[in-house]
This record gives structure tokens, C-alpha cells and sequence, in this order.
């Protein structure tokens, strides 16, 4: 039985009736970039995060860039985020002309581990950007209550964390700001390119309104250099459809990732742990196995496909060379990226589908 690792396909299938006049009424309003689709979804979104703003932009990468802008991070300055991550998470650091500074994971949860971040704080120490990996909440309370002590600012990547909780409160309202990226493979993904910044705070919204078109308060009115970072129509008008349905895909989700860890419990398999005080999103879910290679192609023998997040952590990146932290430097990161597997997880799976990759896992990993 064949399983994709995801299958955005059945899902236009599914929202091709409402998506089809929806971008038809983009056309006839010839609202290509921003308008009415994007607003009404800017209003539904921070609605749904429970926050006061969201500012829709281009893409995540520009929700992060534009939120530590907004938090105050300047060109000297340092942030504290984590080595297991997307790229994109210290290039927006590197865009303010700051430093990333990298503090290694907790490997229960594969989110940076709080315990060690006051050791990596300096006096240009600003800001501290958390990533909620796989759409598993970071420690929160701690981050903030370190932030507090030191008069730091907190950006969340939520990126992989729409609709995931944190003691019962949404993600994106947990700090200063928070970066989504709706990126088409995100738990609620664009037909291109989009993301946003929620907020609670009004200067910081306003901040990044003005910053995602060039700097402009009014029309032609450029208060500062700023950037081109604008979400176009169509992607409001999809993103609205699908934000319709994402409480029920997490929920899908949710009940899937369940269905695996019943299975897997007698299984050879290390798991990320679950805070029963917590919801994950499962954006992916992952399991950490010896001689990964060879699970991959038994897998692929069996018609599953399988990805990797991330095959190698962002200080070994020749694109983080200059930072200077050789193998070794963060040892729990590098052991996560050398074992962590990801199995197909999306709303549409079937049973059948789902019980073939976890008995799959089994027979290939072997039992306990
Ligand atoms: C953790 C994380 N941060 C940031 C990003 C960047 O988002 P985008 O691709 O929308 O720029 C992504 C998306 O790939 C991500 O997974």
C-alpha cells in the first residue's frame, strides 16, 4: 500500500468547490496583493491565536525578520535560539546583523532546553527565539521567566505550531510576537508563500505593517526603509477556507499520532515525550532509530515515504561555518539529527494506511 509522506492533492480535491470562486473573486476584485481576503483573514487568524494583531506577510522567514525587528533587535546584538531548526530561524537573526547564539535541545521534547539558556547570556544578550519543533510547544513558562529576570524580548517560531497549546493557550500569544509560515506543507499552508506575525502588542503590529510595505504609514509615506514583505490575495482567500478546517485536521492529527504511540509502545523506537498539560499540532511526527539509512529503504520497499527534520543542525551548515561551533559543540542536537525520522502524518491518512507504516515500524525496528 503506497503511503506519501503527505498528500496536499486529496485535500484540493476535498476544497476545490470553495477554493476555485474564492480566487475567482480575488480576480474580479483584482485585489491581487493584501485587500479585503487578506484583512478578513488577518482578523480571523488572530481571532483563532486568541491574540489582539496578526500582520500578514510574504512568508515566515519575513515573520521572523520583521518580528525581531519589531522586538527591538539591532545590529551587534544576540539572540538566543536553537541549533535544531530550520535555517530559516538564524537567517532572521543574521538579516538584523545580530548573532545567533545556539543552545542545545532538551531531547524529550527536541525544543531547546531552558536549563541551559541563562549560561549563554551576555551583555548583548536581547531576545530569545524559541522554536516549537513539530508543533510541540517549548517551555514557555521557563523562557519567559528568564526573559523577565534579564529584560529580553521572546519571538516564537510557530512555524510548524498553528493550533498547538501550551497549558491550554494557543500558541502565538505566548511572548512579545510570534512568526507563522504558511508555507503549502504547513499544518495550515498557502497556495504559494505566506506567514504572519501575531501579537499582542499594538507598537509592535504597527511596526510591522508599516515594514512590510516599505516602510509606508500612508500611501507614499515612508516613514523608514522597509521591505517588501506583502501577502498576495490568493493567499488570504485560501488561507481563510483552510482556517475553517484546521481545528479538525489538528484534531486528525492528533488522533493519528495517538494511534502510532499505542503501537509504538512496544516498539524499539524513542518518541519525543507529550505534556499531557500540552496539545501538539504534530506538524510531523518523528521517531529516533539506529541504522536510519536502512529504515528508510525498508520503508520505501513497502511503499512509505519518509522525511528527515533535519538531517544535519544549523551549526554544522557551511552557511554557519563563521559561528565557529565545531561537531561536538551540541551533542544532544547532533545525536537527535543523526537518528530523528519522520513517518507521513496528514489529515486525509486512512486507517489502513496509518496501521501499515506503524506495523511496518514495528517489524523493521523489532519489539522491545
Ligand atoms: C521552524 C521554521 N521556521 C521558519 C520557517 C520559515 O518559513 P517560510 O518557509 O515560510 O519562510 C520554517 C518553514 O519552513 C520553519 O519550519
Amino acid at each position: 500500500m503506497k503511503v506519501p509522506f503527505l498528500d496536499l492533492k486529496s485535500e484540493y480535491a476535498e476544497l476545490r468547490d470553495e477554493i476555485l470562486p474564492a480566487l475567482d473573486r480575488v480576480c474580479r476584485e483584482s485585489a491581487f496583493v493584501q485587500g479585503p481576503e487578506v484583512e478578513a483573514f488577518e482578523k480571523e487568524f488572530a481571532e483563532f491565536c486568541g491574540t489582539r494583531h496578526c500582520v500578514a506577510l510574504s512568508n515566515g522567514t519575513a515573520a521572523l525578520h520583521l518580528g525581531l525587528l519589531a522586538l527591538g533587535v539591532q545590529p551587534g546584538d544576540e539572540v538566543i535560539t536553537t541549533p535544531n531548526t530550520f535555517l530559516a530561524t538564524a537567517e532572521a537573526i543574521t538579516y538584523c546583523g545580530a548573532q545567533p547564539v545556539l543552545v542545545d535541545i532538551d531531547p524529550s521534547t527536541a525544543n531547546i532546553d531552558p536549563n541551559l539558556i541563562e549560561r549563554a547570556l551576555t551583555r548583548r544578550t536581547r531576545a530569545i527565539l524559541p522554536v516549537h519543533l513539530y508543533g510541540r510547544p517549548a517551555d514557555m513558562h521557563a523562557i519567559r521567566s528568564i526573559a523577565a529576570r534579564h529584560d529580553l524580548r521572546v519571538l516564537e517560531d510557530a512555524a510548524q505550531a498553528h493550533g498547538a497549546r501550551y497549558r491550554g493557550e494557543r500558541v502565538g500569544g505566548l511572548a512579545h510576537a510570534a512568526a507563522f509560515s504558511f508555507y503549502p506543507t504547513k499544518n495550515l499552508g498557502a497556495y504559494g508563500e505566506g506567514g504572519a506575525l501575531t501579537t499582542n502588542d499594538d507598537l509592535v503590529a504597527q511596526f510591522a505593517r508599516a515594514a512590510r510595505s516599505h516602510g509606508q504609514t500612508a500611501r507614499y509615506a515612508h516613514e523608514f526603509v522597509g521591505y517588501n514583505y506583502r501577502m498576495q490575495g490568493f493567499q488570504g482567500a485560501v488561507l481563510r477556507i483552510k482556517l475553517r478546517r484546521l481545528n479538525a485536521w489538528t484534531e486528525k492529527r492528533q488522533v493519528i499520532a495517538r494511534e502510532y504511540r499505542r503501537i509504538f509502545q512496544n516498539a524499539r523506537v524513542e518518541l519525543p515525550v507529550d505534556d499531557p498539560r500540552d496539545e501538539c499540532a504534530y506538524h510531523q511526527f518523528v521517531i529516533y532509530v539506529n541504522n536510519r539509512c536502512s529504515v528508510i529503504a525498508k520503508l520505501a520497499e513497502r511503499e512509505i515515504e519518509t522525511a528527515i527534520h533535519y538531517p544535519k543542525p544549523v551549526h554544522l551548515q557551511p552557511a554557519y561555518s563563521s559561528l565557529g561551533d565545531p561537531v561536538g559543540t551540541f551533542p544532544l542536537t547532533e545525536l537527535a539529527c543523526d537518528r530523528v525520522l519522520s513517518l507521513p502524518l496528514f489529515p486525509s491518512m486512512t486507517d489502513e494506511q496509518v496501521k501499515h507504516v506503524a506495523d511496518s515500524v514495528l517489524e523493521i525496528v523489532g519489539g522491545k
